[in-house]
């Protein structure tokens, strides 16, 4: 294919910030191998690869998070060594990670400001003026967030948006978004993407890099893709390239369509809940699950939709004995009535549960991905009390090959892999648990395309084998193609249950949306 370098129709877009031969090795490892890059003022330069690919790093090289071993940096044409990222960040570049950065414990505004608080006359902190600025910032993007607020209380959607709003804040040249939409709804991604039409205007360079094509093909107007930390190509005019075609640079291969899977349920109740509720502990008169009931039989996928604040996660949070005793309703594992109040009583009746935001839940950064594999299935590598090393190890290598995870081995540090392979960790932390019933929540955020289906493939493996599931995904073709059932949530409400026959993206939608925003007829 030949494609010219790229072009805006009438003027010529100015670089603004260029790599050239980019080198970084890591013990082990070489994350990018003479990488060039070139970064375009005005337009949406996306970035896409497989996961391990090497594109955050890139974005941390140019950031000034860790230096390079070869290569040089130019902004505007000179040449630059950022020794940190507060002198990138002067330089004009921001950068809104891919693991979100936020301190839970300050405020909305603190965490907007952070490191460039104003100050009155005294020298004190202006949390006035924080509050203020942060206010009309957040109301700019259309957002309904508190800025006094403590991080620690937002959802994960939420706190992408506040580091989004940070980024804006520092009126950068360049912005970087390293899968800046893997949790936000629909409704959000509209104000990301109307926001980035206006940087745009205003000449700012905005990398995009993602992992959902249709986005990159909406807003972006180059591309480059990354493989095994080599570009395969380099920064060309998007228009030039089909879905296809990219899917195809990216990992080396034809991937086949989504496919719905085939059914393996049995018409046996592994699962139900009946009439589950929970109030809002922060406002115990609104219900975040307003009598909720659903069955799941054996072998069987029930796909939850729900637009966000639908109560999808509180769902899964409160079988899962996350929340407590405070809900009420009934829980029957295999007939039985049960009682959950704790995530180990929930472990111990043989359900599993991947949650939404792995960076709080389920992920130890610090310990090796070995053990964060082993982590919640250890008893299993006991003998006589005593932990067998090498049924650990047996264990651990068999998920790490399953699941295709890119990683050194069973001590590297799990908080060194790529952000989808540490995705990858968390559901074989969970699928080695063994578990009758598993509980996923957004199973392949921030996953590559060919690495999802592998999950695919898997969820189905399991279902084969009699394992239940309940899935929760804001991707509708996903819970279309994977569920068996579909159960649809609205403002803790069910307000839909379809089969897979029955269901279709118009049906769940129209059921998905809040009862007060509906057009009447
Ligand atoms: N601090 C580190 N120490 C060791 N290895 C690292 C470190 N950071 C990244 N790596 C490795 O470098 C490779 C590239 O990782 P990177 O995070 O850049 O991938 P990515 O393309 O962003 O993937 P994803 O789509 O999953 O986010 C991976 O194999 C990763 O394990
Ligand atoms: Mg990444």
């Amino acid at each position: 294919m030949v494609t010219t370098e790229y072009r805006a129709s009438g003027s010529i877009p100015e670089v603004v910030l260029e790599a050239r031969g980019i080198t970084k090795v890591f013990p082990g490892l070489t994350a990018l191998d003479n990488v060039d890059f070139k970064i375009y003022a005005g337009c949406v330069n996306a970035l896409v690869g497989e996961n391990g690919a090497g594109k955050s790093t890139l974005m941390k090289v140019l950031s000034g998070v860790y230096p390079q071993n070869a290569g040089e940096i130019f902004l505007a044409g000179q040449q630059v060594v950022f020794q940190n990222t507060k002198q990138a960040q002067d330089s004009g570049i921001a950068i809104i990670h891919q693991e979100l950065n936020l301190f839970p414990y300050l405020s909305v505004a603190e965490n907007i400001y952070l490191g460039r608080e104003f100050t009155d006359r005294f020298g004190l902190v202006d949390y006035r003026r924080m509050l203020k600025e942060s206010k009309s910032l957040l109301k700019r993007m259309e957002l309904d967030i508190e800025p006094s607020q403590l991080v620690a209380h937002l959802r994960v959607g939420e706190r992408q948006l506040v580091e989004i709003a940070k980024a804006l804040s520092l009126n950068a040249r360049v912005i970087i978004m390293d899968e800046p939409t893997s949790a936000i709804s629909d409704k959000e991604v509209e104000i990301l993407f109307r926001l980035i039409s206006v940087l745009k205007d205003n000449g700012v360079a905005i990398v995009y890099i993602s992992h959902k094509l249709d986005e990159v093909f909406q807003i972006g107007d180059l591309i480059t893709i990354m493989r095994d930390g080599k570009t395969i190509i380099s920064s060309r005019s998007l228009a030039d390239f089909s879905q296809d075609d990219v899917i195809r640079m990216m990992v080396g291969r034809d991937l086949s369509s989504l496919k719905s899977r085939d059914s393996h349920l049995i018409d046996e109740c592994m699962f139900e809940v009946k009439d589950i509720s929970l109030a809002d502990p922060q406002n115990p008169n609104s219900m975040l699950l307003d009598k909720v009931s659903f069955k799941v039989n054996r072998g069987e996928v029930l796909g939850i939709f729900g637009l966000m604040g639908a109560g999808r996660t509180e769902l899964l949070e409160t079988i899962f004995g996350v929340r407590g005793d405070v809900y009420t309703g009934e829980i029957c594992v295999k007939g039985y009535r049960v009682s959950i109040k704790s995530p180990q009583e929930a472990i111990e009746l043989g359900i599993g549960y991947v949650p939404e935001d792995r960076k709080e839940q389920g992920f130890i950064p610090k310990m090796a991905v070995g053990h964060n594999i082993s982590l919640s299935s250890i008893k299993r590598c006991e003998r006589n009390m005593l932990l067998q090393g090498d049924l650990e190890k047996a264990l651990v290598l068999r998920y790490i090959e399953r699941l295709n995870i890119r990683t050194l081995g069973f001590r590297q540090l799990a908080e060194s892999l790529s952000g989808g392979n540490q995705q990858k960790v968390i559901l074989a932390k969970w699928l080695a648990t063994e578990p009758r019933i598993l509980l996923l929540d957004e199973p392949t955020r921030g996953i590559d395309i060919g690495a999802k289906r592998e999950i695919y493939h898997f969820i189905n493996e399991l279902t084969k084998q009699g394992v239940s599931i309940v899935m929760v995904s804001s991707e509708l073709p996903e819970i279309l193609a994977l569920s068996d059932r579909i159960v649809v949530l609205s403002e803790g409400k069910k307000t839909g249950e379809f089969t897979k026959d029955q269901a279709s993206e118009d049906i769940i939608m129209k059921a998905a949306i809040p009862r007060s925003l509906r057009v009447r007829q």
